[in-house]
């Protein structure tokens, strides 16, 4: 089932996301949380961080798996979600960097990566609450749209709009690495919650065709009507192609 908590703008979308998030935590102080990267879940962070540094948050028996990286980007390279993490979130809370996992973009080997990243959220018995973002192209994670959902943990090549949309924070569009390892929508859709943030103009057509088009790998978004659990917090620029209240 999909919840939309429909908000005025980035900066509530951000501090709704983290109250939900922040609920995990203190509901279950050991929760396994799949983490997203891309400028949607910035604020949110920002308020977790917040909330940490106010004494309301306890990150030390949490543990993350994040959905994606790209391949072949050295861990060092701002650019890596690795680094993103850290500098995001990781550096400025109290959690445990042993328990947080990236994909490793610096594995060549692309099946052995994959398997044992499916293995290890599998081992850890899954994710509690998985925060995503959405591509402009519909994708999660960096499930592209094609022809067929992909299950397990997979390599992809990116597609030429994912490369144009992320070449603001490379120095051109040739520097956009052309592939990434990515969580697959079964491992996705095995969380218990999942949480969507979404914000812009730029997403309603992505936005509407998740929540309301047919389900279809052209829109990997749209597998999310399967999942007993989602909550998306959206904001109105985002929502405008739904009818409005
Ligand atoms: C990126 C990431 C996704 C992210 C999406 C949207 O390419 N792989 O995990 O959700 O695209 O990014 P943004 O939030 O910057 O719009």
């Amino acid at each position: 089932m999909v919840k939309i908590i429909r908000v005025r703008d980035y900066d509530e979308m951000s501090r709704k996301a983290a109250n939900i998030i922040a609920a995990q935590i203190t509901l279950n102080p050991q929760s396994v949380l799949g983490l997203a990267t891309g400028s949607s879940p910035v604020g949110t962070y920002k308020n977790l961080v917040a909330m940490y540094e106010a004494g309301d948050l306890d990150f030390s028996e949490v543990s993350s798996y994040n959905l994606d990286e790209y391949r072949g980007i050295s861990r060092a390279n701002d650019q890596s979600y690795y680094y993103f993490m850290n500098d995001n979130l990781f550096d400025h809370v109290n959690i445990n960097k042993d328990n947080t996992h990236v994909p490793n973009g610096e594995n060549p080997d692309a099946d052995n990566e994959c398997t044992t990243y499916d293995a290890a959220v599998r081992a850890i018995g899954g994710v509690d609450l998985q925060l995503l973002g959405l591509g402009r192209n519909g994708h999660i994670g960096f499930n592209e749209p094609a022809d067929d959902f992909a299950a397990a943990t997979h390599c992809v090549d990116l597609t030429e709009s994912t490369i144009e949309a992320n070449k603001r924070f490379f120095a051109s569009a040739d520097d956009v690495p052309r592939q990434a390892y990515t969580m697959g929508i079964g491992t996705i859709m095995s969380a218990k919650k999942i949480l969507v943030v979404v914000s812009g103009a730029d997403k309603a057509e992505a936005l509407y065709n998740s929540v309301c088009g047919p389900v279809t790998p052209q829109v990997p978004g749209s597998i999310l009507q399967f999942h007993p659990d989602v909550t998306i917090v959206a904001d109105a620029d985002a929502l405008s192609k739904f009818p409005q209240e």
